[in-house]
């Protein structure tokens, strides 16, 4: 008690001292020991923990929440994937419930006993809402899934935790966390397998918007000369569409560049470089590279955010990685090669595509 009263009057005394300057700061705390009283650590955020705030105040948003449930191939996905695979009697924890919605369809299955977690204060109208539509066998937990334990372990995890870039919403720690401590042997999570595509694309002729170093010619105007002031910011770099007019075609056939097992999948196992080539098969400008995600529950259970997928879930972006624009003749090969530090976040995202026809 003393010495937490002492530490919390030391960090006043430090704020005092950091507000006068530096300079006298240093000399008040030249010794090591003081120091570490009047500049106790800061207390540093990860990248995951900036995220996790993020996301919390995100999906407190009603109008987010309405995009989520007025995606109807979404809705439907989940609707007939709960309905096939979740059985009477079984105990479920349905991560981030959000209106909980996929823990209402698990009770309408049966189930014995749905864990409806979120972090986020929508889970207030969760259980409002529950209550108004008499659901049955719901506990809500307000918490983190990290920070949600059980004496007892559960038959099924229900997730959608699915990002345009697939994992950035930190689906894959948060699913093997709860995987690894709470889920039975040969339990089943739902869904569990997904593929990242990141296909080279040509744009609607009429819809794309050069780099601005690449406009030589805007009515007499050239400015090229832009090429020297490369933005650094990564965003940049990106462009984020619902709209399905703006891509004309994949320049290639598409294939997953990553296929992800979340029965299996460790949150380290995945590459962090990943290259692949493409032949021509539609020529034209590459204009991009366009990242969408698929997810499969059956054969005929698919959930897919593909730009040229005319059922495609519409609320899911889908996310261009930009280039220069070099044009790909028909037959021509081209290598595409990804490199990322964090899949979650891709500000860490850097990439290529290059002719290497005859290499
Ligand atoms: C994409 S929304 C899905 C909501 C709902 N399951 C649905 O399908 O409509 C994700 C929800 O998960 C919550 N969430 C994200 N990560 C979480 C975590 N680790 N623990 C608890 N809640 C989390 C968010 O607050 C948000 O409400």
């Amino acid at each position: 008690m003393l010495l937490s009263s002492l530490q919390r009057f030391t960090v006043f005394l430090s704020t005092q001292v950091r507000r006068l300057g530096t300079g006298l700061g240093n000399w008040l705390v030249g010794s090591p020991r003081l120091k570490a009283w009047f500049y106790p650590p800061l207390k540093v955020e990860t990248p995951a923990e900036r995220y996790r705030q993020f996301n919390e105040y995100y999906f407190a948003d009603l109008h987010e929440q309405e995009r989520m449930l007025g995606d109807e191939p979404r809705m439907a996905f989940y609707h007939t994937a709960i309905n096939r695979h979740v059985k009477p009697g079984q105990r479920v924890i349905d991560l981030g419930t959000g209106t909980g919605i996929l823990a209402t369809y698990a009770s309408r299955c049966g189930a014995s006993q749905v864990y409806a977690i979120d972090h986020s204060t929508i889970i207030e109208h969760a259980k409002e809402l529950a209550a108004e539509n008499g659901v049955e066998n719901v506990q809500f937990e307000d918490v983190h899934s990290t920070k949600f334990h059980l004496d007892e372990p559960v038959d099924v995890i229900l997730h959608e935790q699915i990002g345009d870039f697939l994992f950035d919403e930190a689906m894959v720690p948060n699913v093997c966390d709860l995987r690894d401590r709470v889920l039975k042997k040969g339990g089943l999570i739902l869904p569990s397998q997904f593929e990242l595509f990141c296909e080279p694309v040509t744009l609607d002729d009429d819809r794309r918007i050069p780099y601005i170093w690449e406009l030589t010619d805007v009515h007499g105007v050239d400015f090229s000369s832009m090429d020297r002031s490369r933005p650094q910011n990564p965003e940049y770099y990106r462009l984020a569409s619902c709209d399905l007019g703006l891509v004309k075609h994949f320049v290639g056939d598409p294939e997953p560049l990553v296929k992800v097992d979340l029965y299996t999948i460790e949150e380290d196992t995945l590459p962090l470089t990943v290259t692949f080539t493409r032949e021509v098969k539609r020529p034209g400008i590459i204009d991009g590279l366009a990242v969408f995600m698929k997810a499969k529950v059956d054969d005929d259970l698919v959930l897919s955010s593909s730009p040229i997928d005319p059922g495609r879930a519409p609320h899911w972006g889908f996310r261009i990685l930009r280039l220069d624009q070099w044009r790909a003749e028909l037959g021509e090969t081209w290598e595409v090669s990804l490199t990322v530090k964090d899949w979650a976040d891709p500000d860490t995202w850097t990439w290529t595509c290059e002719n290497i026809t005859g290499v």
